[in-house]
């Protein structure tokens, strides 16, 4: 049975729904649904690379009783940041168009505890051969001008529905603890300042950018007296 829905609006809410023409609701009907089939490939997307990088950080943390990664996230952009960036981009509003223009719709986001481990675990994601690589971006060897740091990937999955197989894109960022501390907070000023911010505070982050690297380099090095290894064959820049 239906449940009432009565409890949950207002009346006068209730009488503006009334005044919607039918044509019209079952129109807005039509495009949730349509919304929910369209998006629920991006999940199982991001289901897919998620459940890669789990298998490589317990199988490298078996075999080589070491661990890479330090955790996982992952976002499902949500419809209002989907329909913002058609604006900015000025892309046509139809399935297919954003489709082939919003790469970042399933967006996975893997920090590591070194540098070096940023680009093993790069490598051995996209070196697996269901994964098409689309781009890559290294704003690890090539920083932006604020200092963000990251090494990003969008990779094609393939992931099976019952009337066949879709390649879905996903937009994977790796980067390790330090690069990902900096990033989230340079995220919240840039908000609270809705993308103003004083010339001060941006030049004091980009200065913590340079200062969180330096850790990292430290960190690294302390890391590798500590294991007594020569290095990560793996630690090497990949051109933009
Ligand atoms: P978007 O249209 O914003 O997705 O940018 P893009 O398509 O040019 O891709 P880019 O690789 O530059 O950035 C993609 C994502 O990386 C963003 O959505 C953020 O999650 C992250 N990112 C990029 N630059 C910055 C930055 O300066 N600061 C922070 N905190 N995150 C950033
Ligand atoms: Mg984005």
């Amino acid at each position: 049975m239906e449940p009432d829905p009565a409890p949950l609006l207002s009346t006068r809410a209730i009488e503006a729904l009334q005044r919607i023409d039918p044509a019209t609701l079952s129109e807005v009907q039509a495009f949730r649904d349509d919304f929910a089939r369209f998006i629920m490939p991006y999940k199982f997307g991001i289901d897919e690379v998620s459940t890669k990088v789990s298998i490589l950080r317990e199988e490298f943390a078996e075999l080589h009783d070491y661990n890479p990664i330090e955790h996982i996230a992952s976002r499902l952009k949500s419809a209002e940041s989907i329909e913002q960036k058609v604006i900015r981009k000025n892309c046509e509003p139809s399935f297919e168009a954003i489709r082939d223009a919003i790469t970042d719709i399933a967006g996975v986001r893997i920090i590591c505890s070194f540098v070096s481990d940023v680009y093993r675990v790069f490598q051995l994601l996209t070196a697996q051969e269901d994964i098409n690589v689309l781009r890559v971006k290294d704003y690890i060897a090539h920083p932006k001008p604020n200092g963000y740091k990251s090494l990003h990937v969008i990779v094609e999955v393939p992931v099976f529905l019952s009337d066949g197989p879709v390649r879905v894109p996903v937009e994977v960022q790796l980067r390790t603890v330090a690069m990902d501390f900096w990033a989230s907070l340079e995220h919240k000023i840039y908000y609270k300042y809705e993308g103003e911010v004083p010339e001060e505070i941006l030049r004091d982050l980009t200065a913590a950018a340079g200062t969180a690297a330096q850790l990292d380099v430290k960190m690294e090095d302390i890391h590798r007296q500590v294991r007594g290894d020569g290095g990560s064959q793996y630690a090497l820049p990949i051109s933009v």
